[in-house]
């Protein structure tokens, strides 16, 4: 088992950065995914992880040791590939067989006819058959081992490509957009699997996707990542609900986020829309500010006033348990998005009038630059209160 600890690992192609100098701490048996969109430096990473790529800066350790310049071989770690790279003209035994035959054989031993005839090749060949059998039996792929990879469905390669990487029991797991190329049923299937597998070996898995779901539903933690760079890494709920950054507010959630601009006016107020909201702390007046409004931190009230935006309603989509609401409000850009019980809301037409309230502690603020602002942080304020007294 092992942490590990990137730091400050910067990477260039050419005169091209793509990582622009990432640090973090993964906890010994921690499930930490990378999240971000498609070119943002995610397989990179995981890939200097691994050793398959050498990083321009910066270091890494997997436990106690630096590994920077250690061969993948000696790494410790395994890793899935999105595309699973399983050799077509090997069978499922042989594919799992390969990272143990490396490691456990030598290049004489791995000669096709005479290696069999060296001594010791019987006794290691049948040992790493059966360390093959009893994770291929772990992962219900044992009655597999015979066929080749152009004979199994996506999923059963999927679990190939996974046993492959356990069967020499890495310290470290690293999982590439593992479930990428299988269809929308089965990838929610194999979502519980890797989790479940991960609680069983209790190794640290580095988990990369662009997909928040994904992220969401089997992380310890999750990293944001943008253009090479770490927004924010705390635990799912935390990312959603108390984002760090408009940028992480708007890349998690489902419809998006709504993003107001507004203009700060005294006595904490917010003006936006047509309407003005409260808002915490002292902004000074004028100053540009985005209110930040998940789709559920709407209800919906009988008038408009403070704290309330009102719209006409542009279109209704029914999910079953709720309802999203398009709703046009003057004075923004795009439609405003709510998502409210079914069972609450009454019957909603297109072109009628609608009032939105939102409860002030749902209200997230962001700076003009982006930057989340939290005037009543207790920590902030505990901060402040220090300050005043060492003067
Ligand atoms: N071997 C390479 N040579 C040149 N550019 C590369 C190479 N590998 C990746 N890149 C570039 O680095 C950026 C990040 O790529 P990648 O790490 O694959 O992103 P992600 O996995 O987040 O989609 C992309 O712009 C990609 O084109
Ligand atoms: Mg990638």
């Amino acid at each position: 088992m092992a942490a590990i600890t990137i730091e400050k690992i910067e990477k260039s192609f050419g005169a091209t950065p793509v990582l622009g100098g990432v640090s973090l701490e993964i906890a010994d048996g921690e499930f930490l995914t990378l999240l971000g969109p498609s070119g943002c430096g995610k397989s990179t990473l995981l890939r200097i992880l691994a050793g398959l790529e050498v990083q321009t800066g910066g270091s890494i350790a997997i436990g106690e040791r630096v590994v920077d310049g250690v061969r993948p071989k000696r790494r410790d770690v395994a890793m899935v590939f999105q595309s699973y790279a399983l050799y077509p003209h090997m069978t499922v035994q042989e594919n799992m067989a390969v990272p143990l035959r490396m490691r456990r054989l030598s290049a004489w031993q791995r000669l096709p006819l005479i290696g069999r005839l060296l001594p010791g090749t019987k006794a290691v060949v049948a040992d790493i058959e059966k360390d093959v059998m009893r994770t291929a039996k772990a992962l219900g792929i044992g009655h597999l081992l015979g066929r080749k990879p152009g004979q199994l469905s996506g999923g059963q390669r999927q679990r190939v490509a996974v046993g492959r990487a356990m069967v020499r029991q890495p310290a470290v797991f690293l999982m590439d957009e593992p479930l990428s190329n299988l269809d929308a049923k089965l990838r929610v299937q194999m979502r519980a699997e890797i989790k479940e597998l991960h609680n069983r070996l209790g190794v640290t898995f580095v988990y990369v996707t662009h997909d928040q779901s994904e992220a969401m539903t089997m992380s310890d933690r999750v990293a944001v990542m943008l253009d090479g760079e770490l927004l924010q890494v705390a635990a799912p709920q935390e990312i959603y609900a108390d984002p760090d950054d408009r940028r992480v507010a708007e890349f998690i959630g489902s419809p998006k986020i709504n993003m107001l601009e507004a203009r700060a006016r005294d006595g904490g107020l917010a003006e936006t829309a047509g309407t003005s909201f409260s808002v915490p702390g002292n902004v000074a007046s004028g100053t540009g500010l985005a209110l930040g409004i998940r789709p559920e931190a709407f209800h919906l009230v009988e008038a408009g006033g403070h704290n309330i935006l009102t719209g006409a309603v542009r279109m209704v989509e029914h999910m079953g348990s709720d309802l999203y609401v398009h709703l046009d409000v003057p004075g923004t850009d795009n439609p405003v998005i709510a998502r409210l019980l079914a069972e609450r809301a009454p019957q909603i037409s297109s072109g009628q009038t609608l009032h939105l309230g939102v409860k002030p502690e749902r209200l997230l603020l962001f700076a003009a630059d982006g930057r989340r602002l939290r005037p009543h942080d207790p920590a902030s304020a505990t901060v402040l209160r220090m300050k005043e007294r060492s003067q």
